[in-house]
């Protein structure tokens, strides 16, 4: 109800919008001032704030970016991130900030439009998330990251294998700009994808390719290879079916040991992805059992320093380009990222706000309020697609925007001069180390001519053949 009445009053007041919204959602996973923050950039109000900072800046753990005394002027023209390695054909200039990999099916078809002709109109990708490739997704015009996960929807045979035809025939659709394999994501490292009954119409079950009304469980691992070697030769396989185009994984962390095994793969094979997109355990999902959620994987800082080192270290780095997904939602995540390994970076949950989502957080059971999530099409009317695809561009643009601000201010320029010491984090009241301390940074190559002894036992014992933990 509170959902529905926001709507009616946000014609009115944005204050009393937001009232709504604050009660309805405190204590969720975005705190409420990220919340404003993306709510007021997709709606073009964004604001200066008067007085200064209301943060304890003497809180354990907080951190801060280092300003410099030679700031720069701010750049018009948004960098963008060339993906495409040795065997890429068909190289991709990638935006900073995308929208992240989000379902048909855990999304309404409205939401899915609002975020294709955000991207669109701002010239950025949208991950079709692993529910298959539909109409939605190709109406628009908006690139597209096409992803497939254990499921294979939209890509799979009759009892649940890959299809190699059906593959090569949806990855060649020019509005495909990327093809990416799901190994896990952050919210629920380990199992599959899970979408209720509920929400497997008609229409659903006809892109994915499997039974209406049954709930669709993702096996939790992939049928297509069982080791680091079959993984990699997989990934050169996809390559191969999508006529060359960008071609890579997406994973939540865990053991970097077994990370290192699949860099060992790569070296042995001569076979890169073109990009491994990192997703952090505090990244977001249309179901998942909570313990999942709260207690398996990596976050994402940790995350993305062992990707960024591991490559670093194994003299692959510049051959794969590094994506970032977890809680991005503000400039200052994304410079954060950028500065930590990521090339760029993807949002799923600032993208849901920016379509209109208050945090209700029941996408699970078909009866999101804001019409994001729900397969009910009385329920997903709520969702006006031409305004809310404005409001995804805008959000987009924005953001990026505050995020050359910020690198501006830091004496920056390009993405790549940013470094691990521009970020430096308080542990107690009298102590503050910069990301370069906390995360002694590998020399390319180092962990094959020398590796520091950090890592050598992981690096030895990484094996290509083996997804040893
Ligand atoms: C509703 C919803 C559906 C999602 N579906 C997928 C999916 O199909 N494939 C995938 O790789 N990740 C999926 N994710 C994870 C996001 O792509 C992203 O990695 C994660 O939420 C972290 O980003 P965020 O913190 O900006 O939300 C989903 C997330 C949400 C919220």
């Amino acid at each position: 109800m509170l959902g529905h009445l926001r709507f009616a009053l946000e014609g009115i007041r944005p204050e009393v919008q937001q009232y709504f919204v604050e009660r309805s959602v405190d204590g969720r996973p975005f705190d409420r001032d990220t919340r404003s923050i993306v709510y007021e950039r997709a709606k073009g109000t964004d604001a200066e704030e008067p007085f200064g900072t209301e943060l304890d800046l003497y809180e354990s753990g907080r951190e801060f970016l280092v300003p410099s005394m030679a700031p720069h002027a701010v750049r018009s023209d948004p960098p963008r991130v060339r993906i495409g390695g040795p065997d890429c054909s068909q190289p991709y200039d990638m935006a900073l900030l995308n929208v992240s990999a989000m379902s048909f099916g855990s999304l309404s078809a409205n939401a899915v439009l609002a975020l294709n002709t955000g991207a669109a109109l701002g010239g950025f990708t949208h991950d079709t998330g692993e529910g298959g490739l539909s109409e939605y997704h190709l109406r628009p015009g908006g690139d597209l990251v096409w992803e497939i996960g254990t499921g294979y929807f939209g890509c799979r045979t009759k009892d649940g294998d890959f299809d190699e035809v059906q593959f090569a025939e949806k990855a060649a659709h020019p509005q495909v700009k990327c093809v990416s394999l799901k190994l896990s994501q952050g919210a629920k490292p380990g199992i599959g994808g899970v979408l209720p009954g509920a929400k497997v119409n008609a229409e659903i079950a006809e892109v994915r390719g499997v039974p209406q009304g049954q709930t669709v469980i993702s096996p939790p691992y992939h049928r297509v290879f069982s080791t680091p070697r079959e993984l990699v030769r997989f990934i050169a396989r996809m390559r191969e079916l999508a006529g060359g185009k960008p071609t890579g994984f997406k994973l939540c962390v865990g053991s970097r040991r077994q990370f290192l095994a699949v860099c060992k793969a790569m070296l042995e094979e001569d076979i890169t992805p073109d990009f491994i997109i990192v997703d952090g355990a505090e990244g977001g999902t249309g179901a998942a059992p909570l313990e999942f959620a709260d207690t398996i994987g990596m976050p994402l800082t940790e995350g993305l320093m062992t990707v960024h080192n591991a490559l670093l270290g194994t003299g692959l780095r510049h051959r794969i380009r590094i994506g970032a997904s977890g809680k991005v939602a503000t400039g200052s995540d994304l410079v954060k990222r950028l500065l930590q390994g990521a090339d760029y970076t993807n949002s799923a949950r600032a993208m849901m706000f920016a379509i209109g989502c208050i945090q209700a957080q029941r996408c699970h059971t078909n009866t999101c309020p804001t019409g994001v999530t729900t397969q009910d099409p009385r329920r997903a009317r709520a969702l006006d697609v031409g305004d809310k695809s404005q409001r995804v561009q805008r959000f987009q643009e924005a953001t990026v925007k505050s995020a050359l601000q910020i690198m501006a201010a830091m004496g920056v320029d390009e993405p790549s001069q940013l470094r691990p010491h521009m970020l430096q984090r308080r542990l107690d009241p009298q102590t503050i180390r910069s990301y370069a301390e906390l995360y002694p940074q590998l020399a390319p190559g180092q962990l094959i001519n020398d590796a520091p002894e950090a890592w050598a036992q992981d690096w030895h014992a990484a094996h290509p053949d083996h997804f040893t933990a």
